[in-house]
């Protein structure tokens, strides 16, 4: 639980430097509260989950699956936001490009706080009722270890570049077509689908054959139309909007990383 509170000023020192005007500083903050977290998380997953699994009852709200749901959207949410400083790696930040970044970093912010809290609440609360001292000690020790063990995975290691955080989200969004035109989940109102899951796949495949500057930025920004006009993020079905909308947000810094001279 003392890990928890970390969190909230590694991430705060990250936007110090980056409201500052330092985007090296920033990103190597960013850099080290990413690794902090996914140690923290890949340590939960592979010791306090299952001892929570096997020794404790569960409340409603505080099922397993519920904390390894909001891991998911966390490394998401990672990978999403590391793809999108990597699209600025070497460029000038412009101020209205930092208010966009932080501004998306509160959604970062408030849902691992409320992750936290979840946890403190049902998952150590329970552990600490379930275990004597030795037993959360030997658990304790165990969660240091397998944080320790943990190598960064594609959540930090996604190299850089604009057309990069392009291929970051595309890929997010292909299978998100599907989905929909697979009848899979209903979406709101009839949009052309599988033209635009088409298009996408044709504008991913330029993106990787790794095109020129001047064309990389008009692929990002037929991508960022696609989302805009074809097939807006309103028309996807409500469980879709939240991994949609990063798209959308990842598409869009990428257009204007390109377009930064
Ligand atoms: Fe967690
Ligand atoms: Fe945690």
């Amino acid at each position: 639980m003392a890990e928890h509170n970390r969190f909230q000023e590694l991430l705060e020192e990250h936007q110090v430097h980056l409201v500052e005007g330092d985007s090296k500083r920033a990103a190597l903050a960013w850099e080290r509260f990413c690794r902090a977290l996914l140690a923290h998380i890949q340590g939960e997953e592979d010791v306090i989950l299952p001892a929570y699994e096997t020794t404790c009852k569960h409340e409603r709200g505080g099922e397993p699956d519920v904390f390894r749901r909001e891991h998911r959207r966390l490394r998401r949410m990672l990978t999403e936001l590391s793809a999108w400083l990597a699209a600025w790696a070497g460029r000038t930040w412009p101020t209205t490009e930092v208010i966009l970044l932080v501004e998306r970093e509160k959604t970062l912010k408030d849902l691992l706080e409320h992750h936290d809290q979840r946890e403190d609440r049902y998952l150590y609360s329970a552990l600490r009722t379930a275990l004597d001292g030795n037993g959360q000690s030997d658990l304790l020790r165990r969660f240091r270890q397998a944080a320790a063990e943990t190598t960064p995975g594609a959540e930090t290691t996604a190299g850089s570049g604009p057309a990069r955080a392009g291929q970051v989200a595309a890929a997010w969004l292909g299978p998100i077509y599907r989905q929909v035109m697979e009848g899979r989940v209903r979406p709101r109102v009839e949009a052309p689908w599988a033209a635009s899951h088409e298009r996408l796949l044709e504008l991913q495949a330029a993106l990787q054959a790794g095109a020129g500057t001047h064309e990389e930025q008009e692929i990002l920004t037929e991508l960022a139309a696609l989302l805009d006009d074809a097939t807006p993020m309103k028309n996807f079905p409500a469980g879709l909007a939240r991994d949609v909308h990063a798209c959308w947000q990842l598409f869009h810094a990428a257009r204007r990383a390109a377009g930064a001279h």
